[in-house]
């Protein structure tokens, strides 16, 4: 083997190493712009119920909210005074941030810009223009179940 021909074969496999090497770093990321930039039609991913738990498993305000994901959308389920299950939308309604419950007080706090919600949602505090919304809770041998409606 020649010189010439031993500098070609080299340069030929480090060029298709290269382009193998760029490929894979290219695909995901051109998987990832194509899935953001590609609208989901209406139903796709969408459930129109989800098993939040078992009732046992739902905190009581007092101490807490369990935080859920239905249909790529944040949730909190908890029961509230009268022992009621609630689930609200964990989404501020001013620019959607998460919101966050704060056990000591009683109430959804969102740190974005401070708008705060009461138990049922309500907007009491800050710039939030509507309550978080509700999901309807359907309760079925000891299991929580929300619906999207
Ligand atoms: Fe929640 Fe602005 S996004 S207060």
């Amino acid at each position: 083997m020649t010189d010439k021909t031993r500098a070609e074969t080299r340069r030929g496999f480090l060029t298709r190493a290269i382009l193998v090497w760029v490929g894979m770093i290219a695909a995901p990321l051109i998987y990832g712009i194509l899935r953001y930039l590609t609208v989901p039609s209406d139903n796709q991913g969408q459930n129109p119920v989800i098993l939040a738990g078992k009732l046992s498993d739902i905190p009581d305000f007092t101490t807490g909210a369990k935080l859920i994901k239905f249909n790529r959308k944040a949730v909190f389920v908890y029961k509230n005074s009268q022992n009621q299950v609630k689930a609200l939308s964990a989404v501020c309604t001013h620019l959607g941030c998460i919101v966050g419950y704060q056990v000591q007080d009683h109430d959804f706090k969102c740190n974005c810009h401070g708008s705060v919600f009461d138990l049922d949602g309500k907007n009491i505090g800050g710039p939030a223009p509507k309550p978080l919304p509700p999901y309807r809770v359907e309760i079925k041998d000891d299991n929580v179940y929300l619906h999207q409606d």
